[in-house]
């Protein structure tokens, strides 16, 4: 007999009907008359009620299906009694895949999530990570339909790489070099290594992707990127996932409001197609995760040149605010502090935040003519702070290159980039959003760790 899903057996009034369904025993108890199996299937965070008569099955096979166990269940579905479900299903045959000893690390409920990072393997079959990793699921799908709906076309980048992308030198090496060798003997042959160039993993797409956008109109890529910053913090990995659209012919205005408007389209995905998980998280991890997920597809996000969040940030501090950072002045980059105290305290929505100094941001963000400030567009959300990072690109093929040597960065690495500006320049702009703060955003959680099934991080790498 074909397996039926419990997702689908929870929906289904075909009472009567002969099903098979197989899974994990979320729980298993016994009464005097019969024992309650909770199966999932990672189908939906539901379980389905297996009712077992324990006259009608082998007593000691049955005693061994612990939490955790793996199991298929031949029955009748029929119409649950018991509080919270509509079905449940009759077992008249069990089937035991792979029994789990009871030192199955996610044998205990209520476990804290620090606990089982430790068992990032095994964590998966939580109801918690189970939910996590549907809406996560849901929120690739969400973006490539935005995309391909808005005329994009999905752009493939290299994560290998001999540029870097940020100009800020966070970037892990890509060696073909006996390390071991080289520590003994002291010597780099760099000949010897990846096609004898010195090349990295890509801490951002963004270079080729302004190359596919100046060809192709409209890209976005979504994919790995890689930084070997050393931040041990909530909203940190080493290894990230990055969607970077890029477009010709955008200005900052139309960047905006791209931004604003995929991040709601994504929200509001989650909201239509993941509220059962939702509704669990809301309960289990967060009270107000529906309200803020709600109000934030409702509201403007408020635009702020950075001269004007400086000043309110000053005034707070007057005010007698306590920020850990200190708050110094203008031409200070922002700590996620100071972004959550504009987003959360201030304003109390989401803030778009524009014309940074340029000296704090990346090479190729193109200049207002202050001279001064350049047309970025960083959004920062409640919980999270910076969400995505954009910008319009300097298009002028001279004021590029002025910057590239300005910032003692090796001319000829971006010699194919400056070619997008040497041959038919054309204005465009584009924007980073990390997937997994939009995760963190959406799911309730806290740790940037918990929102990606195997984290990388300074200190683990392990699975
Ligand atoms: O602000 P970032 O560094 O910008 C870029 O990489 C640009 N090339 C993007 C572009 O314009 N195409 O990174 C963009 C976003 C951040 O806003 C943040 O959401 C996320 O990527 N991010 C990280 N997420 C997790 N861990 C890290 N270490 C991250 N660094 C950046
Ligand atoms: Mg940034």
């Amino acid at each position: 007999m074909k397996r039926t899903k419990v997702v689908d057996a929870l929906k289904s009034t075909d009472y009567g009907k002969e099903i098979v369904v197989k899974g994990w025993a979320r729980s298993h108890r016994s009464s005097k008359a019969v024992d309650f199996i909770a199966l999932n299937d990672g189908s939906t965070i539901k379980n389905l009620q297996v009712v077992v008569d324990p006259s009608a099955v082998d007593a000691e096979e049955l005693k061994s299906i612990t939490t955790g166990a793996c199991i298929g269940v031949e029955g009748t579905l029929v119409e649950s009694q018991g509080k919270g479900q509509t079905v449940e299903v009759q077992a008249k045959k069990i089937v035991i895949y792979g029994l789990c000893p009871n030192d199955y690390p996610m044998q205990k409920k209520g476990q804290s999530f620090e606990y089982m990072r430790q068992f990032a393997h095994m964590r998966l079959r939580t109801n918690t990570f189970g939910a996590v990793f549907r809406i996560r699921h849901n929120m690739a799908i969400a973006i490539h339909k935005y995309f391909h709906d808005h005329g994009f076309y999905y752009f493939n980048t290299p994560l290998i790489t001999a540029s870097d992308a940020e100009g800020a030198g966070e970037m892990f090496q890509v060696t073909t070099l006996d390390l071991d060798r080289v520590a003994k003997e002291g010597q780099v042959d760099y000949s010897k290594d990846f096609f004898g160039k010195k090349t990295n993993l890509t801490v951002s797409g963004q270079l080729e992707g302004e190359l596919g956008a100046t060809a192709l109109g409209a890209i976005y890529t979504f994919g790995p990127t890689f930084r070997a910053e050393n931040s041990n913090t909530p909203r940190h990995l080493a290894e990230f996932w990055m969607i970077e659209p890029e477009i010709a012919f955008m200005d900052k205005d139309e960047l905006m409001d791209l931004e604003e408007d995929f991040i709601k389209y994504c929200v509001q995905w989650a909201l239509d197609n993941c509220m059962d998980d939702l509704e669990f998280l809301n309960k289990m991890i967060d009270k107000t995760l529906l309200d803020t997920l709600h109000s934030v597809v409702k509201e403007s996000f408020v635009r702020l040149p950075y001269t004007e969040g400086i000043k309110i940030l000053e005034q707070a501090v007057k005010d007698g605010h306590k920020f850990e950072n200190p708050v110094t002045g203008w031409g200070m980059d922002l700590n996620s502090e100071h972004e959550r105290y504009l987003v959360e305290q201030h304003f109390k929505k989401p803030v778009i935040m524009t014309d940074y100094p340029s000296e704090i941001k990346a090479f190729y963000m193109k200049k207002n003519p202050d001279g001064k400030t350049m047309q970025g567009t960083d959004v920062l959300f409640p919980r999270i702070g910076e969400i995505i990072g954009g910008s319009v690109r300097e298009e002028s093929y001279e004021k590029l290159l002025d910057e590239i040597e300005k910032r003692h960065m090796k001319e000829s690495t971006y010699s194919w980039y400056l070619d997008t500006r040497k041959y038919g320049s054309c204005p465009h702009a584009g924007f980073g959003l990390g997937f997994e703060r939009l995760i963190l955003f959406v799911t309730g959680m806290q740790n940037i760790r918990d929102v990606i099934p195997f984290p990388r991080t300074p200190k683990n790498a392990e699975f």
